[in-house]
């Protein structure tokens, strides 16, 4: 189950997102915004890390105007590691490397044909589970 979250600079984008979603068919669970009416996006980006961090849903993505208020927001969380990506690169080194369990978007950022090559690579890769790793991971919650 996908976790998926934006505020109002991310709504147009996550309606294309659930979309491609759809025609993959995975299963999501929206946490809203649901219209384009102005709002807060700390309320969607909390709610989506933490129904990752309690394990009701896998993954996760939050989109914003820049990304970077829900990544904020979400890595707050604990067990929460969010990465922002702009490219598809990113996307698969935070899978391998970071064990990265949300994606946040920047709708102002990237345009919808890349957001969603990002938006499957993120949810393609694997975690590498290599040793290094799975000690560095560890290490940023000491
Ligand atoms: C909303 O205007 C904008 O501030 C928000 O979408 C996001 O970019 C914040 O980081």
């Amino acid at each position: 189950m996908i976790a998926i979250g934006s505020d109002h600079g991310g709504f147009a984008l996550k309606q294309e997102i659930l979309a491609h979603l759809r025609s993959r068919g995975l299963e999501f669970k929206d946490f809203g915004t649901y219209t384009e009416a102005s709002c807060d996006y700390p309320i969607f980006a909390k709610a989506v890390a933490r129904a990752v961090a309690e394990g009701e849903c896998e993954r996760g993505i939050l989109i914003c105007g820049t990304g970077i208020g829900v990544s904020i927001t979400a890595n707050k969380q604990p067990g929460i590691r969010c990465a922002l990506c702009g490219d598809c690169f990113s996307a698969k080194a935070t899978r391998e490397h970071n064990d990265a369990n949300i994606l946040a978007l920047g709708a102002r950022v990237v345009g919808p044909g890349l957001a969603l090559l990002i938006v499957d690579t993120f949810l393609d890769t694997p975690f590498s589970n290599d040793e290094r790793h799975i000690r560095r991971i560890s290490l940023i919650e000491d």
